[in-house]
């Protein structure tokens, strides 16, 4: 796709201000603040280290292979062959595939049976010179050494089935993360009870030793992932990095050891149990490691956290500071009395109660995402950095369009919340919804159901003219 020009801010407000209307959505001129200067897709925001930045990138887009730890059963063997789509960092073509079974109105994800994210590739069959002898001969009598994973499928409980789950654009996340909590129970508190969304809490598993408010276990509000599952960008990396890929890893927090990531996914079964020696080829871990409780399959680990010792695993970390880097998209004035007609009817149509026009300010100092806590290797967002992602970041009950995918236990309606999406940078992409349904942005409206039907009404009862108007403005954030 091809990158769109662009007006700098101030050029905006000179424009609508000589077609003699009031306002421009982008955040004010001269507030001295961050995005008065807009930056390429896939530009770093200010003030980020070139020598990191170039490390983090390479590191994104890596593609690893069987030694490197992919598999037993994956999606893809780089975070930047999924997000690819206007520059690496994007939203992207592929579309996963969950499962689930709801039984007597609950959910259950059938994580001993490889769900809810089933991965789409295994690793096949492939020799293997270590296979231990009692693990011989199980896939072909022919070939001792020759293992045999099998991809993942839908067990046959299954009741819900091959729900898509779109590649999600990840610009700007990184100002995102650096928003205290607080700020959401805000968003939240001031819409209207009927369009009212969730503020989704979880808890972190791996906690960014950058940031004093979060350790293990501790809650933070949930805003990445179409269905806000995930806190913080960190963890995210560690996440998919096991579940895209099938490379597992180990860090260390303040002494204690962080497995949660650490062990592999086998294909229809619970983490761990793939046959003896039909992992990855990726080095076993030491027995130094195994004794301090790392399991053996870990591809990654940092080893050992005796002495009160903080180290997140490098590529994790790496990943995540990349996407701290990445600046907001840039907006599009060049439909400039569609978009200033639209923006009125965006808020009077009801799209604003979620996709909330409000700027974001990042805190005067955020917290870096931190490698080891010592202020030596750290990726951060400006300070005082104003920001418009037309998302509250909150779940709301979309009725029909709810994916009815959740956690064990969920009843039927909070399985249909989803994340309001980010609208900015929208024109970027060619695949919308989350299952990448819609290609276009009056039938992702059209689909919008539950506590968005109202709005997706108000819509289909304006003109064409003004439908296109909504439609110009949004592709314009
Ligand atoms: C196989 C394709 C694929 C690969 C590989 C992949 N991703 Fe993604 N990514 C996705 C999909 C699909 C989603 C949406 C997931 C969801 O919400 O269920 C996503 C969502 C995300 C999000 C959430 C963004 C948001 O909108 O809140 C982050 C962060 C992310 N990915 C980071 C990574 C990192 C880091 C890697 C590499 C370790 C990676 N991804 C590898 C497909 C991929
Ligand atoms: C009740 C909250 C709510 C309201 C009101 C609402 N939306 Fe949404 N919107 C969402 C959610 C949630 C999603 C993600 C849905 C999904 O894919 O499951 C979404 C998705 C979208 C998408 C697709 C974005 C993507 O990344 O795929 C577009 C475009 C969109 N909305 C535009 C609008 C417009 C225009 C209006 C007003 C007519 C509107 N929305 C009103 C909550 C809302």
């Amino acid at each position: 796709m091809s990158r769109i020009e662009w007006f700098h801010y101030s050029s905006c407000i000179s424009i609508v201000a000589a077609l003699g209307v009031l306002g421009c959505s982008a955040p004010s001129p001269g507030d001295g603040i961050g995005t008065a200067d807009q930056s390429l897709l896939g530009d770093a925001v200010p003030g980020v280290d070139a020598d990191l930045l170039a490390e983090a990138r390479t590191a994104f887009s890596a593609v690893e292979s069987i030694t490197d730890g992919v598999g037993p059963v994956f999606n893809e063997r780089a975070c930047g062959a999924c997000h690819t789509n206007g520059a690496i960092g994007g939203a992207g073509e592929n579309i996963e595939r969950r499962f689930g079974r709801v039984a007597n109105g609950v959910f259950d994800p059938l994580a001993g049976a490889g769900g809810s994210l089933r991965q789409l590739f295994s690793l096949g069959n492939f020799n293997n010179p270590d296979l231990p002898a009692a693990s011989r001969g199980r896939c072909q009598p022919n070939n001792p050494t020759l293992c045999c994973v099998a991809t993942d499928a839908e067990p046959a409980q299954t009741t819900v089935h091959n729900v898509g789950r779109l590649t999600t654009p990840l610009f700007g996340l990184g100002l995102v993360d650096a928003m205290p909590d607080s700020f959401f129970d805000g968003l939240a508190a001031a819409q209207p009870a009927a369009i009212r969304g969730v503020v989704n809490r979880v808890q972190v598993l791996l906690p960014n030793p950058g940031d004093p408010t979060q350790g293990i276990n501790s809650t933070r509000v949930a805003r990445f992932g179409w269905k806000a599952g995930v806190a913080t960008l960190l963890q995210f990396s560690a996440d998919a990095y096991l579940n895209e890929m099938g490379i597992s890893t180990q860090s260390c927090f303040h002494g204690s050891n962080l497995l949660a990531f650490a062990t592999e996914n086998a294909p229809n079964a619970p983490g761990g149990s793939s046959l003896a020696g039909c992992d990855d080829l990726a080095p076993l871990q030491p027995d130094e490691n195994v004794a301090s409780g790392i399991p053996r399959s870990t591809d990654d680990a940092v080893g050992p956290c005796a002495g009160n010792r903080t180290e997140i695993q490098d590529d994790v970390f790496l990943f995540a500071a990349f996407m701290t880097t990445l600046a907001p998209p840039p907006r599009d004035f060049s439909d400039q009395i569609s978009v200033t007609r639209g923006q009125p009817l965006f808020t009077s149509a009801g799209c604003a109660g979620c996709h909330v026009p409000t700027t974001f300010r990042t805190p005067a100092n955020p917290f870096p995402v931190d490698i080891d806590g010592t202020g030596e290797e750290v990726a951060r967002v400006p300070g005082n950095f104003a920001f418009n992602p037309y998302s509250d970041f909150l779940v709301h009950d979309m009725g029909s369009l709810g994916d009815q995918i959740g956690n064990a236990g969920d009843s039927v309606a909070v399985t249909r919340r989803m994340r309001t999406a980010p609208l900015w940078g929208v024109r970027f992409r060619n695949h919308l919804l989350h299952d990448g349904r819609a290609s276009d942005i009056p039938t992702a409206v059209r689909a919008h159901d539950g506590q968005g039907a109202a709005a997706r009404n108000a819509f289909n009862s304006l003109s064409a003219a003004n439908q296109h108007n909504i439609v110009q403005f949004v592709r314009s954030l």
